[in-house]
């Protein structure tokens, strides 16, 4: 077990112990006063993780209970918003209940926006399921919700109370969704550098995997407490997002967002060489690192499209925009420029495609 405190307004643990799912609800009941506890999931984890995670609130005589949202992207909307909420109040969940999210970033951030807005502010757990969960999505306190046009337009940033990171849960996660988390984990690895890339250019077995996520952890952490309110240092995490955005809604998410995000750390590697900013060494390492994990990097929408939707982007501000520009693996800095010369990079970038 080991323990990372995150030194924000509000300070609150990160705790990564593995099988800690079984003792969820004594760890809770140690730190926060509450008699019920309502569990948000999906339709995918709640199978497979609720029973356990309710009989450890049952344990310590809490009241429990439990939604199980559709999956995926398509359903983290204000429809599906107003739909829980609704049952919340059916249930009778009241202001000083629990909201635990059990799954990945999409019931995070579900749960997130409900606990930062049921009732003025409902305390939050997170419990991740999902490889990219537990690397990002869980701790930093973002929540949000798509709309059709664009992603996670609606949100707040709203700290939780706890995050419990159990490894054994991503052991049910698909190949496919591993593949998915491994956009984010990259992200970390050439934001960080180091030993995190030397870990994913050999590999996640063996004990890798927790040490990985617990690197991607403290160096979250770091950052948030830097820049909770993500108005300077913290949107380096924001690497590779203002094209990964653009693709997942142009996709209509069926692109999903980690494999977006890849793409969009791609395309970044793509202009930083062309303007000679990084050594092909660098480049080629990433190559490397995108076809050891079979992550397909080729971007199929031209400019046009993805500029559509990169001006409905949050990072976008009177006429400019930021983006994270890589000069090296672990070295990378937040730059700004005018739309129209994004516009123009886009234009580059992506007739000398793929
Ligand atoms: N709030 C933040 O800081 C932040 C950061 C990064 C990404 N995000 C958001 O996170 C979302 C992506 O997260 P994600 O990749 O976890 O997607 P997800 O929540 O859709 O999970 C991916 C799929 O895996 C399934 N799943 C999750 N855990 C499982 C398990 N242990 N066993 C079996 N199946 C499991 C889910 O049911 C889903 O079908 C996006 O909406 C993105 O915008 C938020």
């Amino acid at each position: 077990m080991s323990n990372l405190i995150v030194n924000v307004n509000n300070p609150y643990d990160v705790i990564y112990e593995q099988g800690c799912l079984d003792r969820a609800g004594s760890i809770i009941a140690d730190k926060l006063v509450f008699s019920r506890a309502f569990i948000l999931t999906d339709r995918n984890v709640g199978p497979i993780y609720l029973e356990r995670l309710e009989q450890s609130f049952k344990n310590e005589g809490k009241e429990v209970f439990s939604y199980k949202m559709d999956c995926g992207d398509t359903s983290k909307n204000l429809e599906s918003y107003g739909f829980i909420i609704d049952k919340m109040v059916e249930i009778g969940i009241r202001k000083d209940d629990l909201i635990v999210a059990l799954g990945g970033g999409v019931v995070g951030d579900m749960a997130g926006f409900i606990s930062s807005s049921y009732m003025r502010g409902l305390n939050l757990i997170q419990i991740p399921t999902s490889f990219l969960a537990q690397i990002d999505s869980s701790i930093g306190g973002k929540t949000g919700l798509n709309t059709a046009f664009c992603k996670n337009v609606i949100g707040t940033i709203s700290q939780p109370k706890l995050v419990l990171v159990d490894v054994d849960l991503i052991k049910t996660l698909p190949r496919k969704e591993v593949i998915n988390g491994m956009g984010e984990a990259i992200k970390y690895a050439v934001l960080m550098g180091g030993e995190s890339l030397g870990i994913i250019e050999k590999g996640l077995g063996g004990g890798n995997i927790e040490r990985f996520i617990q690197l991607c952890g403290q160096y979250k952490s770091s950052l948030v407490e830097a820049d909770e309110y993500d108005r300077g240092k913290r949107r380096l995490l924001n690497l590779g997002h203002t094209i990964g955005h653009a693709i997942e809604t142009a996709s209509d998410y069926s692109i999903s967002h980690g494999l977006a995000v890849a793409k969009g750390i791609k395309f970044m590697m793509d202009v930083a060489l062309k303007k000679g900013s990084i050594k092909e060494t660098d480049y080629n390492r990433l190559i490397s690192i995108f076809n050891k994990y079979g992550i397909d990097t080729s971007i199929d929408y031209d400019a046009n499209e993805l500029y559509k939707f990169v001006l409905l982007d949050k990072k976008g501000r009177e006429g400019k925009i930021s983006y994270i520009e890589i000069l090296a693996l672990g070295y990378c800095r937040i730059s700004t420029i005018e739309l129209e010369s994004f516009k123009e990079m886009l234009d580059e970038t992506l007739s000398n495609k793929n």
